[in-house]
């Protein structure tokens, strides 16, 4: 397989790990060659999308072990998805292994260093009760399958042109907090129409004035402001993640930033000088550009490269990931050799 000219996209790989509820309980884990999963057409899953799940990527580093970024985050995020959506939350400890075993599994899919790709890896929960009214699930399936990638954006860190959609992704008061299935539905009719439009994305606003910046269909959105602060939106209805969390941190305590979590007005974005979108599949990416729901600009960069903080956090965040520079107590977890 030719690793340093992947995309973002599924690559059935030889094992993925399965763990099902039943009678009150997690049952045994296992390891499956088999990639499909055979359901009632009335599955609860299907009908009522009971399902949730997480992201994370596991890396080679410089050293040449595999490691996992804060997988421990992953774990405790999807119990409070679960927990939303009335599912069985899979134990942490228990996660932590799966991840372990089923990467392990894997690794000879696992991207070399230096060809910019990883293993994303894919955990989910499904309810699997044929129900017909409207109810949670009483069965689950827990999986993780595991597939190596490489950037989400297609031109890698080339900066991104954005659109303010029309469109929510969240409600107030409802899942944008969680890694919903549900929520990238939501997005999906947006998505198509802002690829016809030319944009590579969806910023949506908040849902319930429609005034302040929330996030994109798949990652948190940072500003730098000239004076070289970070500004990152702080809200209910947007997902919490654990790059912009790790980002920060290092920002702060290893780069000498300033960071703000608050809500950030759409009209003031202009006054910022840099953006850039942020989480597991789109790691650090700039953004170029901003237009509202008529078109015209409300953010503009540099189009050709990423700015100077963006660049810097990215350079900062990956070292760490890569093992090119230590990471802050926890944050690295070795899988293996
Ligand atoms: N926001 C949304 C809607 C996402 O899907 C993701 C990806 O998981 C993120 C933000 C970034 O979160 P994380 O950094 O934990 O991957
Ligand atoms: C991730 O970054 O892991 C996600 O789940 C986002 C998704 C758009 C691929």
């Amino acid at each position: 397989m030719d690793f340093s000219s992947l995309g973002f996209g599924y690559i059935k790989a030889p094992y993925r790990y399965v763990c099902k509820y039943k009678d009150g309980q997690w049952g045994e884990g296992y390891l499956t060659e088999d990639d499909t999963i055979v359901l009632s057409e009335s599955a609860c899953v299907l009908q009522y999308a009971q399902t949730c799940f997480e992201g994370l990527k596991a890396y080679r580093t410089a050293n040449d072990d595999i490691v996992c970024f804060r997988p421990d985050l992953n774990a405790a995020r999807l119990v409070s998805s679960c927990k939303r959506m009335v599912m069985p939350p899979f134990p942490e400890d228990k996660f932590l292994e799966a991840v372990k075993t089923v990467v392990m599994a894997n690794k000879d899919m696992v991207p070399p260093y230096g060809t910019g790709g990883s293993l994303y890896v894919r955990p989910f929960m499904i309810g699997t009760d044929p129900i017909l009214p409207v109810k949670p699930s009483g069965e689950f399936e827990f999986r993780i399958f595991v597939s190596p990638v490489g950037p989400y954006f297609k031109n890698g860190i080339k900066p991104l042109t954005l659109r303010i959609a029309d469109y929510d992704r969240a409600a107030p008061h409802g899942t944008g907090n969680i890694k919903a299935g549900l929520n990238y539905a939501m997005s999906l009719y947006p998505t198509v129409e802002a690829h016809e439009e030319g944009y590579d994305e969806n910023v949506y606003l908040d849902p319930g004035s429609r005034t302040y910046i929330e996030e994109t269909g798949g990652a948190n959105i940072l500003f730098i402001t000239k004076d070289r602060k970070i500004v990152t939106s702080k809200s209910d209805s947007i997902l919490p993640s654990i790059t912009k969390r790790s980002i920060l941190q290092v920002a702060q305590e290893r780069l000498g930033l300033t960071v703000e979590e608050r809500k950030i007005n759409v009209s003031e974005i202009s006054s910022f000088v840099e953006c850039g979108l942020c989480g597991t599949a789109a790691v650090i990416c700039p953004v170029g550009k901003i237009v509202d729901q008529s078109h015209q600009p409300v953010f503009s960069a540099d189009m050709d490269k990423a700015g100077e903080v963006t660049m810097k956090l990215y350079n900062a965040l990956l070292d760490i990931q890569l093992g090119r520079a230590e990471a802050p107590e926890g944050w690295i977890f070795t899988v293996g050799k």
